[in-house]
């Protein structure tokens, strides 16, 4: 439930610097704040009125990475930890407050979700299954002892927050506004256990390329000291204990030249894992084959709809083991993310023997990814109801 306020041109005054609020901004708060789930996507409290020229945000959408470049508003919303999520609020993207001992930050419970929104030819707005990070946010706080959204209220805080963000959505072919849901135990607590308040926030960043390659194929390490993840633990969920513990193999990686680094199973050192901001694929013949997703593999959903995708184009897929031994006798190798998209890997280095994949001709994973962009920014039919359009 997204809460109605009173006074919210003096609130949203109270919280943006005068200089940067507009009337239009005030426009589009009035129309983003709602009084229930039902009346919340409906009622306009005041029509938007954004004219031609200010369509779109104060950005180089020519020179746009996978920087933050935060877009206005934010979705707050907080509940204690037995209870169900049940209001919450827009406000303007800006620092929270947490307790020193907030549970996030002392013993990192938190989850984080990545999802987009793309700009179609025609201007339309388009989410690509929102209601999967939904549903992977709902495992994750599970696992984490945290309660989570309903998938209808994660869905329309997506929905909502990029609404209130419209003008941040990048042109069409100029990238994507990257929408990024958090589930953290805010409340304080000092012995280990579930932290008292938990709290659901979206914030949103117009972002393009993840990887500084841009499309050129990724250069892969494989790294045999560090692991991603091992049975048992939190692998399988977003989980943001996944990503500290992988900083120091990238940093090491990356200052040797490499795109980013690919783990291998914690126990037994031999079959292939994940990539440390993406999953990874490969292909021989028609087969495309991608680990199983057995605890330690985050389920991906590009993955998922990758593996749909493949599927329909008349490809074998599996979902298996993977030794790193059979990577020599790859045709093709890729890598699939919200952030990433499908990326082509064009090499992988294992024990100082770098292994190289074909490059020219059509290759599979482009074949795969421009139907998937396809979809996403409305140029195929989307068949599978995978985009939601928003208003
Ligand atoms: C995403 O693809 O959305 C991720 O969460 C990966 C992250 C490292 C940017």
């Amino acid at each position: 439930m997204i809460q109605t306020t009173s006074g919210l041109r003096g609130l949203f005054q109270s919280l943006r610097p005068a200089a940067s609020l507009s009337s239009k901004d005030l426009q589009i708060s009035m129309y983003r704040w709602y009084t229930s789930p039902a009346e919340s996507s409906l009622q306009e409290l005041s029509k938007p009125c954004v004219s031609e020229e200010d369509k779109y945000a104060d950005v180089d959408w020519d020179n746009l990475g996978f920087g933050l470049t935060p877009a206005d508003y934010m979705f707050v919303m907080k509940c204690s930890k037995d209870e169900n999520f049940r209001t919450g609020q827009i406000s303007p993207f800006g620092n929270i407050e947490l307790s020193p001992s907030a549970g996030v930050l002392n013993y990192g419970q938190g989850l984080y979700e990545g999802t987009k929104a793309n700009r179609t030819d025609d201007g339309r707005i388009l989410l690509f299954r929102p209601e999967q990070n939904a549903m992977r946010m709902k495992r994750g706080a599970e696992r984490l002892c945290m309660p989570s959204p309903s998938i209808d209220q994660f869905v329309d805080a997506v929905k909502e927050i990029t609404l209130a963000n419209k003008h941040w959505v990048p042109p069409p072919g100029k990238g994507s506004l990257y929408i990024r849901p958090l589930l953290i135990g805010s409340g304080p607590i000092l012995g280990l256990g579930p932290a008292p308040e938990c709290t659901f926030l979206i914030y949103a960043s117009p972002v393009r390329n993840y990887f500084k390659e841009g499309t050129a194929p990724l250069n892969l390490y494989i790294e045999e000291e560090f692991v991603r993840a091992s049975p048992g633990g939190a692998g399988g969920v977003k989980s943001i204990t996944n990503y500290a513990p992988v900083l120091k193999a990238i940093t090491k990686a990356k200052g040797r030249g490499f795109s980013d680094v690919l783990y291998l199973d914690a126990v037994n050192k031999k079959y292939i894992e994940e990539v440390s901001s993406c999953n990874i694929f490969v292909l021989k013949g028609n087969l495309i084959s991608t680990p199983a997703t057995i605890g330690t593999i985050l389920e991906g959903v590009t993955r998922k709809s990758v593996m749909e995708i493949a599927k329909d184009l008349g490809y074998q897929v599996e979902e298996r083991q993977i030794l790193v031994d059979e990577l020599v006798d790859a045709d093709e190798v890729f890598c699939t993310g919200t952030a990433v998209g499908v990326a082509p890997v064009g090499s992988i280095t294992h024990q100082n023997k770098r292994i190289e994949f074909k490059m020219e001709g059509q290759l599979v994973c482009q074949k795969l990814y421009s139907t998937l962009v396809g979809i996403q920014t409305g140029v195929i039919e989307d068949k599978k109801g995978w985009t939601i359009e928003i208003h």
